[in-house]
């Protein structure tokens, strides 16, 4: 004979107790155990006392409301979204740079006159702080050249007889005087394009002349129209060659204009 638990037994004459609407008098329940456990009478007393406990426990599983049904069963974000999550935004910022239009400090002819420079840094200091040439930075240059077409006459020529004054006569500390520092050969060699670009350069770099007023110049450098420039050039025939170039080219000539008008406030 296969023995029944007890506590099995009163398990289920509990539930068809609950069922029929009947409670399980202690009684009925004690003399259940023993008819069940008839072969050993020890075992009575031990049991009789801890089914109830047990059976208090037993509890129908309560339905669950279909909104947390719908909640539990719902597709759920991966673990690993939750760096990608953290990182999105970072890599949008990051993105968005990228987008931006770089300007013509990085790339184009200011950032190309960067590299012309190393032949001049010998004499006028790597970052432009003077040496056997004058100092050019902290805006040094712009106060011997205001205008861009004596700058580019200047390199192109390099030191004029001695003492030929140069640059603006105005110049605070007075006018320079050619060879009074040393000599500067001329650059014609370089090429029209390489001597704008060295040009512009020293201006945004060491002259610390704002880039967007030199627009005019970038295009007119990236336009491939430039004249030859041979030793003996004159700021004047320089100046000519530009209004000539901004009448071909409406876009140029606008933001030279606004540069002009800047400049009169
Ligand atoms: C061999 C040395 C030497 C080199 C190389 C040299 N310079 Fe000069 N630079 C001088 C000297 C010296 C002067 C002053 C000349 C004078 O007084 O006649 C000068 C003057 C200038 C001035 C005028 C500065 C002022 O305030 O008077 C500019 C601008 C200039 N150089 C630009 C350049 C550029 C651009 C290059 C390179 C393409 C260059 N230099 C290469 C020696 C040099």
């Amino acid at each position: 004979m296969v023995e029944i638990p007890d506590y099995l037994l009163e398990r289920s004459r509990e539930a068809r107790a609950r069922f029929q609407g009947t409670s399980v008098e202690p009684s009925e329940q004690s003399t259940a155990v023993v008819e069940s456990s008839a072969g050993s009478e020890e075992n009575v007393p031990a049991v009789s006392e801890t089914p109830e406990a047990e059976i208090e426990k037993v509890e129908p599983p309560k339905p669950l409301a279909p909104w947390v049904e719908a909640a539990k069963n719902r597709k759920k974000i991966p673990v690993w979204m939750a760096p990608v999550a953290l990182f999105l935004p970072i890599w949008a910022f990051m993105i968005w740079g990228t987008l931006e239009e770089p300007t013509s400090n990085e790339v184009g002819p200011i950032a190309a006159g960067g590299e012309i420079y190393s032949q001049c840094s010998a004499c006028h200091g790597a970052g432009g702080g003077g040496g056997v040439g004058y100092q050019l930075n902290e805006g040094e240059v712009l106060k011997t050249f205001p205008d861009v077409e004596s700058h580019i006459a200047w390199v192109v020529n390099g030191s004029s007889a001695s003492g030929t004054p140069y640059g603006n006569p105005e110049r605070e500390g007075g006018q320079r005087i050619s060879q009074d520092q040393g000599v500067m050969p001329g650059f014609a060699s370089l090429g029209s394009l390489q001597i704008l670009e060295v040009v512009l350069y020293e201006r945004v770099t060491h002259g610390l002349q704002d880039p967007e007023s030199l627009e005019a110049y970038v295009i007119w450098a990236e336009s491939g129209a430039l004249p030859v420039w041979e030793s003996g050039i004159s700021p004047q025939s320089i100046a000519s060659s530009f209004a000539e170039f901004l009448e071909t080219n409406p876009e140029a000539e606008m933001l030279y204009e606004e540069t002009l008008e800047e400049a009169a406030g």
